[in-house]
């Protein structure tokens, strides 16, 4: 809970000379809020902030970043520790109850997400109305929409079960869900859930194996993909989790509200940033390029943004993106792949980092520079990349949504604008108009 600071702002309307006190917020950590809430009614003003730069949304308890630290904390877990440490169900726990599980808590946990992964036959069928080359983005957009469409007895959003039932189900369904769009791609045949596997083990399974030969468990692999999914697992008020809140806030099913999140997170500013700097390496091909595109992400005439570069909150390396390219090196190590793309990158980070313009604006690698070539060492073709982001997040989004359900102060989500088209004008008929 907030606590009401006994500090107060002073606005004062220098046109007439009125004073208005506004109260200040105080948090556990991080910096203070001046609540506005009553502004408009007291000043007849709204605030103006395209782009929430100065704005918070809500109340949180679940994550914490220190951008200008580089410090990212889940429950006040250290992100690194939970990387090292924890595994992703387990971080899935912590996020929607508040703290880590004692053993029994986690064996029940396992043993729930486990028995919910299988989806309704019936909605296989959606699959194959989809092209075979469609997006599998857009694949997740419609089917995890769809989802309120056979899970009817998880929809009633007062219900604390119910809702505690959609999560488990959203939280347990992705993987199946996002390895149904990729083996549908492929004109692979889908594969069920293997109740023996751990989550991250059987979402290799359901991706990669097929009827004509056993599958292997690679456990570095399977390792990889876990930490994959708990770098990505949640991330305070991002675009994405934004969305599923605001959706959320008219009080929307919740596998509506993730379908909405999962179409923020598509784009390249976004979750589609790993497909994007995969596609940017492509591009350049060689470290003798790499000076030219540098110059054209600084040339403010051209819109190329060096991908995987930059964050609003970080102004300091993202602390995931360190984990990520440690484990990207594992990865590489243990397939034998000697990657030029990795070699590239690095270099790019060199480059870039030394540079005046990107140390001016403090843009250092985000958790997306290097996401991509472990997950294109695994096997995964680049329009998957953002929807592992999606299945990792997943969980992150419902349990805001869970969190801004049971926050007593919740009210529909609706900002105001600056008004900039014409006043009240009258009607012209079409013979008057020139
Ligand atoms: N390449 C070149 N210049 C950049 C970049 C970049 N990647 N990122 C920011 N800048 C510049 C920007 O032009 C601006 O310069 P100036 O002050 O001269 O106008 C300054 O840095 C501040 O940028 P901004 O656009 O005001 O910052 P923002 O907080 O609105 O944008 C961002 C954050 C992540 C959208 C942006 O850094 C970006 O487009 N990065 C590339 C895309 C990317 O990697 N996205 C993944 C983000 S992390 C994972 C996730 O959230 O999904």
């Amino acid at each position: 809970m907030s606590k009401s600071n006994s500090a107060t702002f002073s606005l004062i309307n220098d046109a007439t000379g009125d004073k208005y006190a506004l109260p200040v917020l105080d948090g556990t950590v991080g910096p203070s809020v001046i609540d506005v809430r009553r502004l408009y009614a007291e000043t007849g003003h709204f605030t103006y902030d395209p782009g929430y730069t100065s704005t918070g949304s809500c109340e949180s308890a679940l994550t914490y970043i220190d951008g200008d630290e580089g410090v990212l904390l889940h429950r006040g877990y250290r992100i690194e520790d939970l990387a090292e440490k924890s595994s992703f169900l387990e971080v899935a726990y912590l996020l929607l109850n508040g703290e880590l599980p004692n053993g029994q808590e986690r064996d029940s946990f396992v043993d729930t997400i486990t028995h919910h992964t299988m989806l309704h036959e019936q909605l296989i069928n959606f699959y194959r109305g989809f092209r075979r080359d469609a997006h599998p983005m857009a694949i997740m957009c419609g089917v995890v929409g769809a989802l309120s469409a056979f899970y009817h007895d998880s929809t009633d959003i007062n219900d604390p079960h119910a809702r505690m039932v959609a999560s488990y189900r959203l939280v347990a369904k992705m993987p199946t869900i996002a390895a149904m769009a990729y083996k549908y791609s492929l004109g692979q045949p889908f594969n069920y859930p293997q109740n023996e596997l751990s989550y991250a083990e059987n979402f290799l399974y359901m991706l990669f194996a097929v009827p004509a030969e056993k599958y292997v468990m690679n456990p570095v692999l399977a390792r990889a993909m876990d930490r994959l999914l708990i770098l990505h697992a949640d991330h305070e008020q991002n675009a994405s989790t934004s969305t599923v809140r605001l959706a959320g806030s008219s009080g929307a099913n919740p596998f509506a509200c993730i379908a909405a999140g999962i179409a923020s997170l598509w784009g390249p500013a976004h979750g589609g940033a790993n497909e994007a700097v995969l596609n940017m390496l492509n591009e350049v091909g060689h470290k003798d390029r790499i000076g030219e595109y540098v110059k054209k992400a600084k040339d403010k005439d051209d819109p190329f943004r060096l991908m995987g570069f930059g964050h609003r909150v970080y102004k300091n390396y993202d602390p995931r993106a360190k984990v990520m390219m440690q484990s990207c090196h594992e990865v590489l190590e243990d397939l034998g792949i000697d990657d030029p793309l990795l070699d590239l990158a690095m270099e790019f980070e060199k480059l870039a980092r030394e540079d005046e313009y990107f140390i001016e604006r403090n843009l250092y690698p985000n958790v997306d520079f290097y996401s991509g070539i472990i997950l294109k060492a695994m096997g995964f073709p680049s329009d998957m990349f953002t929807v592992l982001f999606a299945v990792a997040r997943t969980v992150g989004w419902i349990a805001q949504w869970q969190e801004m359900i049971e926050d007593p102060t919740q009210k529909i989500g609706r900002p105001r604008q600056l008004y900039t088209g014409p006043d009240q004008r009258p009607y012209v008929p079409v013979e008057k108009r020139g």
